[in-house]
């Protein structure tokens, strides 16, 4: 019998100061073999857009990619909590956020993502009325590409820092489970883990959040774009999947990743 990572776990897992370890997967296999080495959170993110559909961006994912790979990830899991991307244009309204946030549930996910600040607090709301746990996902999300006009840090002025800080306390207590940080300086990251009550989790957002994530084409070296800053290849150092994936939870728990080349100052 496997045995599976709650939501109440791992929050006592950052509780006790423990750092959570998530990855992206998009199929039976990987999560297989990802969730059997340990890791704690599976993400499927609508960056399998980019990675499994060869798109530009993460735009044109829809609902039925979304439950597709969701299907297989939660075949294939052996006890890692699950992690679905709402993909874009998919809970603007509380009646489709709560609609399309059910089908990835009943497709096997444990916990949804949204990507925006504080004008989401309506249908976290929502959701967690509905008994839906949420991860809220602000920085550079990837989803608004076209209003940032390219992949680019944010939080960088003391204004957007500011906001940001404030956007993550009112997703908090509009019932948040998770926070992720995407491209923001170490110090901001910090500073929106020390302001919630709940897990943090970051890329490219430094060492100090309460957990890591990687998409895992890049960090196993098989993404053929230009890699963003924060991205560790773990196959340089190693010659199998396993050894690679081993090292990147090592990592993740002692500190040593991220270091300061992989994060923003
Ligand atoms: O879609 C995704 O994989 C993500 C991660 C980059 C955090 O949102």
């Amino acid at each position: 019998m496997v045995k599976m990572k709650t939501l109440t776990a791992l929050k006592q897992q950052v509780a006790d100061g423990n750092k959570l370890t998530v990855l992206t997967a998009y199929d039976a296999t990987f999560a297989h073999r990802f969730s059997s080495l340990g890791v704690d959170i599976i993400l499927v993110g609508d960056s399998l857009g980019m990675v499994i559909q060869g798109q530009d961006s993460t735009l044109p994912v829809t609902m039925e990619d979304m439950q597709y790979h969701m299907t297989a990830v939660a075949r294939g899991n052996q006890g890692a909590l699950l992690m679905a991307d709402m993909p874009f244009n998919s809970y603007g309204t509380l009646e489709q956020c709560l609609a399309n946030a059910g089908r990835l549930m009943q497709a096997g996910a444990h916990v949804v993502k949204l990507e925006g600040g504080a004008w989401l607090a309506d249908q976290v709301v929502a959701l967690s009325r509905a008994g839906i746990p949420t991860c809220l996902h602000l920085g550079l999300t990837p989803q608004s590409v076209n209003k940032f006009g390219g992949y680019k840090v944010q939080g960088r002025d003391d204004q957007a820092a500011q906001q940001m800080i404030n956007d993550a306390i009112t997703l908090v207590e509009a019932g948040a489970d998770f926070i992720l940080l995407e491209c923001v300086p170490s110090a901001l990251a910090k500073a929106i883990t020390e302001a919630v009550s709940v897990p943090v989790i970051g890329i490219g957002a430094g060492k100090d959040t309460d957990a890591q994530v990687l998409v895992c084409y890049d960090m196993l070296g098989l993404t053929t774009h230009r890699l963003p800053r924060f991205v560790k290849n773990y196959m340089a150092d190693n010659t199998n999947l396993d050894a690679a994936v081993s090292q990147y939870i090592d990592e993740v728990r002692s500190g040593a990743f991220p270091a300061p080349e992989h994060s923003y100052e």
